[in-house]
């Protein structure tokens, strides 16, 4: 049965962690649905595949093209696409205009946005009411990079408290669930204690009610990652030693092998 955000509510209540990850195309997808994984995040992260430094670039009809891809291969987790950014920031009539494409081609369930207190927690508050779920995203923003870089965040006592007041003003503006990322475990813990929506950690240490890793950096795909990323495989050195082993046997005539056909 298709996982929905009450399901991801009554998990926190529950005790039981929830699973996340990005996918960027079907066969990741595919890949992580079958291996029962709870929600499936387009992140805008997606840019770094595409070949970008950092995911300011990443246009609204590339975040399209790729969750349409995602959702043929998403049957049962809760499907959820980042809004790129200055999709959503200008107005309140474009973040409910590129949310609405986003639900509406795409067929997934949610979005995602960065931000908090008090913008972004009043745009979250009018697209909850138009009937779009909205997952929020304080901590390290990445599309913020130029302005706080990828350190951690919310270090000192008043950044702490900020991002506590963000987190906050997003789950009473209506939002299901809020990722934390790169802030200390305590913060995270803080936060997650006093929400009633689930919490969903990277780099936020262990005491969120879920998990999210960028799935390149599960499998070591990634050219570089983050200091809290931790990869379950080496990929990239499969896929080299793959493709190597290809290219020996074509040079060798070993490839394909010797069998009429
Ligand atoms: O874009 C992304 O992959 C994300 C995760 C880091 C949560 O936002």
């Amino acid at each position: 049965m298709a996982i929905t955000t009450q399901q991801l509510m009554q998990w926190k209540q529950q005790g039981r962690p929830i699973v996340a990850l990005t996918a960027w195309d079907y066969t990741s997808a595919q890949l992580l649905d079958k291996a029962g994984v709870d929600l499936i995040l387009v992140g805008d992260s997606l840019a770094v595949i595409l070949g970008y430094e950092t995911t300011l670039p990443i246009t609204l009809e590339e975040m399209l093209h790729h969750a349409k891809a995602v959702r043929r291969g998403v049957n049962r987790a809760l499907m959820v696409v980042d809004l790129p950014f200055l999709t959503y920031q200008e107005s309140l009539q474009q973040a409910m205009h590129s949310a609405g494409r986003v639900l509406k081609e795409t067929g997934a369930q949610a979005v995602k946005l960065e931000g908090g207190y008090p913008a972004m927690a009043s745009t979250v508050a009018q697209l909850v009411q138009a009937g779009i779920p909205v997952m929020g995203h304080v901590g390290l923003t990445p599309q913020s990079v130029h302005q706080i870089g990828l350190r951690q965040q919310g270090k000192t006592p008043e950044a702490e408290t900020r991002i506590l007041e963000e987190a906050i003003a997003l789950e009473q503006a209506g939002a299901f669930s809020i990722v934390l990322e790169h802030i200390p475990a305590q913060l995270a813990l803080q936060i997650t204690q006093k929400l009633s929506i689930p919490t969903i950690g990277i780099g936020a240490g262990p005491h969120c009610d879920g998990q999210v890793l960028v799935t390149a950096d599960l499998l070591g795909l990634s050219e570089r990652q983050p200091p809290f990323a931790k990869s379950y495989a080496n990929l990239r050195e499969t896929i080299t030693q793959a493709v190597q082993s290809y290219a020996i046997e074509v040079r060798e005539h070993k490839f394909p092998y010797n069998v009429e056909t």
